[in-house]
């Protein structure tokens, strides 16, 4: 699979609801590693399965930053156990959303079980901008959208937008 496109609103896949994974087999690895790598050549720090089309639950994620050590994560059935009081706010953009970036108060702590690559379970308790990101590529995970976050009419008036843009965009193959 490798680098895939990356779907974009206001696609109508990105609102499906992705289904749990069973078994971790060699389809699911490769699409790890397509994800990885759609993901750092985009220059994000997160994308779920769903955005390249695939309605499983699988995020991937790296928030490390650029002259640091990459910082991997793989997220198989993601589970928020619990969330923070405390919040935090980022301004957050999404590779399914071009040129849009929006405030969003989110809890800044949560502790997230999952699988592991290797099927493994795992729990971890997630901090700041991985605490957003995680939350975010869950979001994609039950069909939600940074978009949500906005009033109806502010939403509505972004998705006209983004739809005029993708269609004058569009590159004639002949
Ligand atoms: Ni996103």
């Amino acid at each position: 699979m490798s680098i895939q496109n990356i779907i974009t609103v206001p696609d109508e896949m990105l609102r499906k609801v992705s289904e749990p994974i069973e078994k971790i087999g060699v389809n699911e690895k490769k699409l790890i590693k397509s994800l990885y790598d759609t993901m750092y050549n985009s220059k994000g720090i997160g994308l779920a399965a769903i955005q390249i089309g695939i309605p499983k639950r699988i995020v991937v994620l790296d928030v490390s930053k650029k002259e640091d050590k990459p910082s991997p994560y793989c997220f198989i059935n993601p589970e928020i156990k619990k969330f923070s009081k405390e919040t935090s706010v980022y301004e957050e953009g999404c590779l399914s959303i071009p040129e849009t970036f929006i405030e969003i108060e989110r809890p800044r702590y949560i502790w997230l079980e999952y699988i592991d690559q290797n099927g493994k379970k795992k729990n971890i308790k997630c901090d700041g901008l991985l605490s957003t990101c995680a939350q975010h590529e869950i979001q994609h995970c039950d069909g939600k959208l940074i978009i949500d976050f906005l009033s109806k009419l502010k939403k509505e008036i972004l998705i006209k937008k983004l739809s005029k843009k993708k269609n004058s965009s569009q590159k004639l193959i002949v």
